[in-house]
């Protein structure tokens, strides 16, 4: 090794000790001749002081030391002077006073700071992310991520789990977005799927016996990008043999305290984890996804609004809607200005408006509520609303009136919203949570058929099996989702396990019976030799480090993500091939390339 320490190592037990050292500038100082870096290797930084009276290299190679030059220096750990100690850094009750500094190698003026956590342009993030790795804070999320699938690991080794890996190249997989495809070689015309999940080789993995898996596994779902998605993400993917539901949120549970434990024992969160059944989600908080954090909860207010004479209310009630709201605790004096940026806000998330209340002097609903609704209710419907909503002098009412789903989205981004302005979301607390008794189906009115709520690999209770060829409105799943502060972590389900039932639902799924053979006969076949009763899930890995890093993009837990192209910015990919590979491939453009760049 070009070194015998680690920067971020010293302390004042190795004061006397003659040291080499290899690293970064982080940061110089030129004090009149006498030079002072911070130099920064992947285990933090220290201070060394470079006289160039004391050191053996020559002056203007002391002078030439520029900020992320690569370097050793050889020197003695000393004591800093009293008075000059840096607490904030954990070597700074001492230096290293240098004997001698080698330049490994230079490096020009990087486009953005390394030494400050500024903001920087995402273009420039991605496109120089070595750089942007070198930062500490950024350094420091991959670190978690490590200790975080570390303890993952150890804690299902503990459980007798064993790490299966299953393939990359496989046959197109349904978890709802688009496949991304592998053309094949030796087979002309034929392409693999990359998985957007292990899903149906974890349940063959329990049909060949194996019990217990998990894997730390690539998923690849070409779908429309946002914060929390990326083409490409990891996910502990997992599934046991002979278990319920209560068998996998209980092995769950277990294994987020021991996470919460390695990585934030800081932190708070509920124990046992609180449950909520998805109908109870929807309708407190708009989302199936719930923070749990604060209050603000919906409120329902279609009865009140059902008798006052407001055509607003009327005619979303008319029409199968509701009218629900949420009260913000000390807002009532918003400006004009601030409604028009939150009914501006509902309508982004699909309201045709929103009504505000502003509850100035609750006793007085005559002058004391200013509203449009004021002119529309009696007084014993302005106090029957206030008094639903809990509501006191200083809150602000919001409330929406459409049809429930709309309701429910817009409601959930105020929701969100107000909490982020208010600041009601502590940063340290963890408030877990499983959602359960989601409905198997959804329907698709666009394309007027039934979708999976999870997959099509969910079981419903063998008691709801019956109203599949009745009523699959009605059907429940066994599917259950682990939320944490306004996300969703992972989802999982209790799976079929007989071929009769996997066909019954594929079918009405609206596959036909060619297509089931086609895409999910090996599967089918399998299920046929007996297959055991089993269930699983998968929690996105990237997400849960965002999440306890404390970020709110996935990005920030990744070394090289992609942009919401879905571009490498650094490597330029994808990028085109050469016409040989295409044609060793028997691929062919139909129309002239088009060279965006
Ligand atoms: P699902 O599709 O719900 O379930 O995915 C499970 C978890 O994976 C994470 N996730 C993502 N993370 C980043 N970028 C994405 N594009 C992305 N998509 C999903 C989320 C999500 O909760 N096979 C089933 C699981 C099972 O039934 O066992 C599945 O993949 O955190």
């Amino acid at each position: 090794m070009l070194k015998t320490h680690s920067c971020g190592d010293l302390r004042e037990t190795h004061v006397g000790t003659q040291v080499a050292l290899a690293g970064w500038i982080h940061r110089r100082r030129d004090h009149g001749g006498v030079v002072f870096i911070d130099l920064r290797d992947s285990t933090g930084l220290v201070q060394v002081v470079v006289d160039p009276k004391q050191t053996s290299c020559a002056e203007e190679v002391v002078h030439s030391l520029r900020v992320e030059h690569v370097v050793r220096v050889l020197g003695n750990v000393v004591a800093r002077p009293a008075g000059t100690e840096n607490v904030r850094i954990a070597t700074g009750a001492i230096e290293v006073s240098v004997t001698d500094v080698e330049v490994l190698n230079e490096c020009p003026t990087p486009p953005f700071y390394i030494n400050e956590d500024v903001e920087v342009d995402e273009n420039l993030v991605l496109k120089y992310r070595y750089l942007y790795l070198r930062r500490p804070r950024v350094q420091s999320n991959l670190i978690l991520r490590h200790r975080m699938v570390k303890g993952i690991r150890d804690f299902l080794d503990r459980e007798r789990f064993l790490e299966i890996e299953t393939p990359i190249l496989i046959k197109s997989t349904p978890e709802g977005a688009r496949d991304y495809l592998v053309p094949s070689r030796v087979n002309p015309g034929k392409f693999y799927a990359l998985p957007q999940s292990p899903q149906q080789l974890k349940q063959i993995l329990m049909v060949a016996g194996l019990e217990r898996y998990f894997q730390i596994a690539r998923c690849f779902r070409d779908e429309d990008l946002r914060a929390d998605r990326q083409p490409e993400f990891t996910q502990l993917d997992l599934e046991m043999s002979f278990a319920g539901e209560e068998d996998i949120l209980d092995l769950m549970e277990r294994m987020m305290v021991h996470l919460m434990e390695v990585v934030r024992p800081d932190a708070s969160f509920l124990r046992p984890f609180p449950r909520l059944t998805y109908a109870d989600a929807m309708a407190k908080y708009g989302t199936d996804k719930p923070d749990l954090r604060y209050g603000m909860t919906v409120v329902d207010v279609g009865d009140i609004a059902a008798g006052c004479s407001f055509s607003i209310f009327r005619s979303a009630l008319d029409s199968g809607g509701v009218v629900r709201g949420i009260c913000v605790p000390g807002c009532a004096t918003y400006s004009k200005h601030q409604l028009t940026d939150l009914i501006n806000r509902a309508v982004a998330a699909g309201a045709k408006g929103l009504v505000s209340l502003s509850v100035l002097d609750k006793r007085n609903v005559d002058d004391g509520i200013k509203s449009v609704l004021a002119r529309y209710v009696t007084a014993d419907q302005m106090h029957a609303m206030l008094a639903r909503f809990s509501a006191g002098n200083g809150d602000l009412l919001l409330l929406v009136a459409d049809l429930e789903p709309i309701a429910c989205k817009v409601l959930d981004t105020l929701r969100r919203e107000m909490a982020a302005r208010l600041k009601l979301a502590d940063p340290d607390t963890f408030n877990y949570a499983f959602v359960l008794g989601f409905p198997l189906f959804d329907w698709n009115a666009e394309a007027r058929r039934w979708d999976s709520m999870h997959h099509p690999f969910t079981a419903p209770p063998s008691e709801d099996a019956p109203l599949l060829d009745t009523d699959p409105a009605s059907v429940r799943g066994r599917h259950y989702d682990l939320v944490c502060n306004g996300n969703e972590l992972g989802s999982g389900s209790v799976r079929i396990h007989q071929r009769s039932l996997q066909e019954k639902v594929f079918a009405l799924l609206g596959y036909s019976p060619e297509a089931i053979e086609e895409r999910f006969g090996y599967f089918l076949r399998a299920l046929e030799y007996g297959a055991p009763p089993h269930a699983g899930i998968a929690l996105g890995i990237d997400r849960m480090a965002m999440l306890l890093a404390g970020h709110e993009s996935i990005r920030e837990v990744i070394a090289f993500p992609k942009n919401q192209n879905a571009v490498d910015l650094m490597m330029d990919s994808p990028s085109m091939v050469d016409p040989a590979q295409l044609a060793e491939l028997n691929l062919a453009f139909k129309r002239q390339r088009i060279d965006r760049n």
